[in-house]
């Protein structure tokens, strides 16, 4: 029997497609592995044969190198996990599926935010179905921990800085990090928005106005990189994300600054909010939001989005898969019209916080997470981001490296 008989006699549900969906992702760590296979168990329930792509490496770099492979040697895969500016990218260059009209069928203009549309569509068609929003500023805390040494959420960067010590002087890691670019720059993020405020980060990070890339806030920036640079452990180097997360979990760190994914990784442990650990804004962003949303963009295999292709990006924009996923991922609904009662209490604070800061304009696209500025920008960023936090340049060296490497890079 041929691979395609083979899937059209495997659907659980009755429905059964000729081809299988192969899905490029980077969902490798336990609690992202888990909210994969919600996803998975959702298109084997209708049908759906599902050939995994895994690439591991957070944040997506790797899976990016990995899909330009595919691309350029003429075998691209059906679905692709992809991030704000990168979908741009690949519409641009032609090479993605057109969603148009079974976007406009289920009505996703009517619910899925702007903030979102603005990347999920190019030329006014939709080209990517975005299956989650996902917030950067957090800090994640081991809650024991924090008890046991009389710590309370820390409001600002001075009360941050205070708990840190604390830590340090109990003989536990402050902040739990692993040295990857991606995750530099994620900390960076917020250490900017915090430093800087709203309008800052958006000369700064989105305008990539010169004068705020090489100002004395930048410089006050990377001098606070410096300071959070010496919580970390010795070991910090290259370690996974969710090796960091596991040292709050277990309770050798105190403190991560990680999206929300993280949550992930404490429910796959069985740990409960506000009982084993806890999350909050990093503390002088509570009012902002700097997101990023994982969108799957469906690769152009023939002249039509094919049958498997467009049921994929049902299932996703199902508001029943929305909340199951979301709940499990750590991340918040794609769609304004999902009940947060599924939610445990991050998640509940992560849909409202989204809202509010959509309403007040204080939500912006992530830098570190592809949805302030370009691939290229964004790289030419990590790149200096994390020569200052391993203590290649200082914080003015940093700031001149800044400005001319992204200017290079536009
Ligand atoms: C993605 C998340 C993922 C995280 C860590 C982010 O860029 O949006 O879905 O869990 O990277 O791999």
């Amino acid at each position: 029997m041929g691979v395609a008989a083979l899937a059209l006699t495997a659907g659980a549900a009755g429905t059964a497609y000729a081809e299988d969906v192969e899905v490029l992702h980077w969902w490798t760590s336990g609690g992202e592995a888990s909210a994969l296979n919600v996803l998975k168990e959702d298109l084997e329930g209708q049908g759906i044969g599902w050939q995994d792509m895994p690439v591991a490496g957070g944040g997506g770099t790797q899976a990016m190198t990995v899909l330009r492979a595919r691309v350029t040697s003429g075998n691209p895969p059906t679905a692709v996990q992809m991030l704000g500016f990168d979908i741009q990218d690949w519409a641009n260059e032609g090479a993605l599926a057109d969603l148009n009209a079974q976007a406009g069928e289920e009505g996703w203009d009517e619910v899925v935010p702007a903030a979102l549309q603005k990347f999920s569509k190019s030329d006014g068609k939709w080209v990517a179905a975005p299956v989650n929003v996902h917030s950067t500023n957090w800090v994640w805390a081991n809650k024991q921990l924090l008890d046991e040494l009389g710590i309370a959420e820390p409001q600002n960067w001075d009360e941050f800085v205070v708990a840190l010590e604390k830590v340090k002087a109990a003989g536990k890691t402050p902040l739990a990090h692993g040295g990857q670019p991606w995750q530099d720059a994620t900390l960076f993020d917020a250490v900017a928005m915090a430093t800087g405020g709203p309008e800052f980060y958006e000369k700064a990070f989105i305008e990539l106005d010169p004068e705020a890339l090489g100002s004395d806030t930048m410089k006050e920036i990377f001098d606070r990189m410096a300071v959070l640079r010496s919580y970390v452990d010795e070991n910090f180097s290259g370690r996974d994300w969710n090796l960091a997360t596991a040292m709050v979990i277990n309770g050798d760190a105190a403190f991560q600054m990680m999206g929300d994914w993280a949550k992930g990784e404490f429910l796959n442990a069985d740990q409960a909010p506000g009982e084993d650990f806890l999350c909050f804004r990093f503390p002088g962003t509570q009012d902002q939001v700097t997101f990023n949303a994982d969108q799957f963009a469906m690769f152009a295999q023939g002249s039509e989005v094919g049958p498997e292709q467009a049921a994929l990006a049902s299932a996703i924009m199902s508001p029943a898969f929305q909340s199951a996923f979301n709940v499990v991922k750590g991340s918040v609904p794609a769609r304004t019209d999902v009940s947060d009662e599924a939610f445990d209490a991050c998640g509940k604070k992560g849909m409202a916080d989204l809202k509010a800061a959509a309403a007040s304009g204080n939500l912006y696209g992530s830098m570190a997470h592809g949805h302030a500025n370009p691939a290229a920008v964004k790289n030419a960023m990590y790149d200096v981001i994390t020569a200052h936090f391993n203590g290649e340049y200082d914080s003015d060296t940093a700031v001149d490296e800044l400005v001319t490497s992204v200017e290079i890079a536009q």
